[in-house]
């Protein structure tokens, strides 16, 4: 018997609702390298992907994924820590799975972080940069084929994917904290291979700010069921062509390590104050 994508995250949800009392308000998906957010929760549960029902097998060695579940302050928040790509073979489906389950569990508001290449030269290695908004060109759309109404609607809206209210909310603890974070247009591509410079003109021209392979998948599906969605780049290279350097892997985790520590910081203070202006109204209209 198989059984529906509903009926799976449902399960997920079951499976976890039985551990933990805790129903996360607030969602975190954390990019390559930028785990030192987790550290910081109170009461604190900690599951590996692989133990919880129906989450895609984790194949690529070295990748985290676990499920944190714990507060920050008084907010109950889930973190995911590590993330599916696409380019790695699995579906849009698989992609998406855990924020589906984050969103069926009741979190409202997620926060989706990423490691990014700096295509606008105001992006330096270890800038942060808030998603103003995205440029899907992955060739492919995470809610392709039948639609579950009862995650959200068949077209939803894609005016504000990346909520002004937690921008400018993420905007106000940055600048307490001494920051001056940018703001720019992310655009995804399936990858795994880097861009050629060519491809990076080509994205600057077409509005991109920064590059990167995830995020946008997660952010689509999370308006699908009316969840806010607050995205935060960390530039750890420039990409292809601006420097005058190849790039390399490590390089790009190494600079992301780096930055992290900061974001966590950011993160932690943020993460507290972002339900206390919540209101119904700021949401879209997908319901679990
Ligand atoms: N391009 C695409 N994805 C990335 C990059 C990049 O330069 N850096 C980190 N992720």
């Amino acid at each position: 018997m198989t059984l529906s994508l509903y009926e799976r995250v449902q399960e997920a949800v079951h499976f976890l609702r039985a551990r933990s009392a805790l129903s996360p308000e607030v969602g975190l998906v954390l990019g390559s390298g930028l785990g030192a957010v987790a550290d910081r929760l109170a009461d604190v549960l900690v599951l590996d992907y692989g133990d919880i029902p129906h989450f895609p097998p984790v194949t690529v060695v070295g990748h985290t994924g676990r499920l944190w579940l714990g507060r920050l302050g008084a907010t109950a928040v889930a973190v995911l820590q590590g993330r599916f790509h696409y380019y790695e073979g699995y579906s849009m489906e698989e992609v998406t799975f855990p924020v589906r389950v984050l969103g069926a569990l009741g979190v409202r508001e997620l926060i989706v972080t990423n490691a990014a290449g700096g295509i606008n030269l105001r992006l330096r290695p270890g800038s942060l940069m808030l998603i103003a908004d995205h440029l899907n060109l992955m060739g492919v759309n995470p809610l392709r084929g039948p639609n579950e109404e009862r995650f959200g609607p068949r077209f939803p809206d894609m005016t504000a994917v990346y909520s002004p209210r937690l921008r400018a909310l993420a905007r106000e603890v940055a600048r307490e904290m001494g920051l001056t974070p940018e703001e720019g247009v992310y655009a995804a591509v399936s990858g795994p291979s880097y861009e050629t410079p060519a491809e990076v003109r080509m994205l600057r021209q077409l509005g991109a700010d920064a590059v990167g392979m995830s995020t946008v998948p997660e952010a689509i599906v999370a308006r699908h069921m009316g969840m806010e969605v607050l995205g935060i780049s960390v530039i750890a290279n420039m990409a292809a062509g601006i420097a005058d350097r190849p790039l390399r892997h490590e390089d790009v985790l190494e600079a992301a390590a780096r930055a992290a520590e900061i974001l966590a910081e950011w993160l932690a203070r943020l993460i507290p104050r972002m339900r206390a202006h919540g209101s119904s109204e700021s949401r879209g209209e997908g319901s679990v």
